[in-house]
């Protein structure tokens, strides 16, 4: 079975059956002779106008180590550097490769060591033709496959484009995978994978596991369907106006209100059946003004208005009812509500109408749409706002199996120890989110720079909002700061007599401008020292809330 394997370094092939360790990647590194990088991957030169204007590749690429949870130590990769750039690179294949009644398999891993914000990271597997060596990669390369993850706000999906001509007009129609599923966007690698089986089964492998499986035929699987529908609408065939699709008619046997029918019948009644009760009376208040509350000694009637006591329930209403008495309320029998002619069904009803079909003279058939045109080379084409994605151990051949042993042999050891990493570093910033430390002798002995900073902004924070009150309930800290900046000004002002004296050795009376420059001085440093301190933070502040967003995904 014959495959073709590209790693960045060209090292996959031979990497993937080895035990993947320092020493055994260096020993395969001499022993082999793989074509240096710029033999296999060429970054693109094409300009090309686009709707947003002229542009081109800008991007730049590099081949390099891991510099984010790094994995295996020597284990480069193929990497994005320009943020906000359009990248293309390409890389020709030995030899084209031929799917027809074959099952094709894509394989490559991405990681995205920056937080991924918005960008693409998805391959393309170009069509085989001569422009493919004699021109310059870009976006209006021709391709069978598109495959990987592409990101961008809301967006995010893993793209799965399959191109295929339509025969009758002859023009390739992009068929996509309606709703993909959604990439992957931590920061270790993840490993993607495509497989197209002769049967036209198709699957999505994201780490091994299939997240999306289906046949490529099914017709509510790709948008546009692979095959167009066998018959369409006559657009000749109008409604008849005759047509009926009421499903029920007024019942003309009953045109008119049935004259007992009165509408003016309330829906409720008083209880004719209750009668009140013999003690009951009416004539007694249910509230009386309370007894206990006296007229206040500083009430002014003229100024405050009569004294109205607070009322109070009747206690006497506790024996008997009191006030007026009316019978609880029921369901009036008479009630019939508002009268609306009844509907029966229509005996003229024919059903929704709908346009006679005719063959859709479009009409095509694809049955093998896992036959693709031989295959050149493998494309990277993207815009991205974040750089340092890096792409690594691609595989493109025939044989799942071997897909899976390449994966299980350099992508399963690599994550397992990025993703140690990762989740160390996830677990600090939860904690730092939490302020886990205990005390914060215990904060300054773990983090020292992280609890200046957060004792600064505690400081800023709080005295700026109101300095007497933080003073009063926070005395050390403001003598400790008060202590701090008094160290840092007469340090720095010892420093500036120095200088000035060591610079204006003749000058008359040096002990007394040295004075009076230093209280100048001391006032602006002071100042500026606020002032970087309060960017400092500033910036810091930022730092940490962009770190925090990125695990906020
Ligand atoms: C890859 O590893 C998994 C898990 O250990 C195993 O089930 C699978 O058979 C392996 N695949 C190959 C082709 O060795
Ligand atoms: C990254 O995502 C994959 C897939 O969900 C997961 O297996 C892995 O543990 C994640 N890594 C971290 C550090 O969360």
């Amino acid at each position: 079975m014959r495959f073709s394997v590209f790693s960045a370094t060209a090292l996959l092939a031979y990497t993937a059956k080895a035990q993947l360790n320092e020493k055994d990647i260096q020993q395969r590194e001499k022993k082999i002779e793989h074509p240096p990088f710029k033999a296999i991957w060429k970054p693109s030169n094409a300009i090309k106008s686009g709707t947003d204007g002229e542009f081109s590749y800008v991007g730049k690429w590099s081949v390099e180590e891991s510099i984010v949870f790094p994995g295996l130590k020597g284990d480069k990769g193929l990497v994005v550097k320009s943020p906000a750039a359009h990248h293309a690179i390409s890389a020709i294949l030995p030899e084209p490769l031929d799917n027809k009644g074959k099952t094709l398999v894509v394989q490559y891993e991405v990681k995205f060591q920056n937080p991924h914000e918005c960008g693409g990271a998805y391959i393309k597997l170009l069509s085989d033709n001569d422009e493919l060596r004699s021109e310059e990669f870009s976006n209006e390369s021709p391709y069978q496959v598109m495959f990987g993850p592409d990101k961008c706000g809301s967006t995010n999906k893993i793209h799965f484009i399959i191109r295929r001509k339509n025969p009758i007009t002859g023009d390739y129609e992009e068929k996509h995978l309606k709703n993909p599923p959604p990439a992957l966007l931590n920061r270790s690698t993840n490993l993607y994978t495509l497989v197209i089986k002769e049967n036209q089964d198709f699957e999505i492998r994201v780490n091994g596991k299939i997240i999306r499986a289906a046949n490529l035929l099914d017709e509510n699987i790709m948008f546009p369907s692979i095959n167009p529908p066998k018959e369409i609408d006559d657009k000749d065939d109008i409604k008849p106006s005759d047509w009926v699709d009421d499903i029920s008619i007024p019942d003309l046997s009953q045109a008119n209100k049935p004259e007992d029918w009165d509408e003016d019948e309330p829906a409720q009644i008083p209880d004719p059946d209750v009668t009140k009760p013999e003690d009951w009376k009416e004539d007694v208040d249910e509230y009386i003004p309370d007894p206990e509350v006296e007229i206040p000694e500083d009430w002014d009637a003229e100024e405050d208005g009569e004294f109205v006591p607070p009322e109070i329930p009747n206690p006497e209403c506790e024996l008997h009812g009191c006030g007026p008495w009316t019978a609880p309320l029921i369901r009036n029998p008479k009630y019939k509500g508002k009268w609306v002619q009844p509907m029966i069904a229509n005996p003229d009803y024919k059903g929704p109408w709908s346009p006679r079909k005719i063959p859709n003279p479009n009409y095509y058939e694809d049955a093998t749409p896992s036959d693709l045109e031989p295959i050149g080379a493998i494309g990277i084409e993207l815009w991205t706002m974040q750089n340092d994605i890096l792409f690594d151990n691609f595989y493109l051949g025939h044989s799942i199996q071997e897909a899976e042993e390449i994966g299980n042999a350099t992508f399963v050891p690599k994550n397992v120890i990025e993703n140690a990493q990762e989740e160390e570093e996830m677990k600090l910033m939860e904690k730092k989110r939490h302020r886990g430390y205990n005390t914060w002798i215990d904060h300054f002995i773990n983090d020292p720079a992280d609890f200046i900073f957060e004792f600064s902004r505690f400081f800023i924070i709080n005295f700026k909002a109101s300095p007497i009150e933080f003073i009063l309930n926070q005395p050390l800290v403001f003598l400790a700061v008060v202590a701090a900046l008094t160290l840092v000004s007469t340090v720095l002002l010892g420093l500036i007599a120095i200088l000035y004296v060591l610079v204006k050795p003749s000058s008359d009376k040096p002990a007394e401008k040295t004075k009076s420059v230093s209280t100048e001085q001391k006032e602006s440093v002071s100042t500026e020292q606020k002032e970087a301190s309060a960017k400092s933070s500033a910036t810091k502040k930022n730092a940490t809330i962009s770190k925090r967003t990125r695990f906020a995904d």
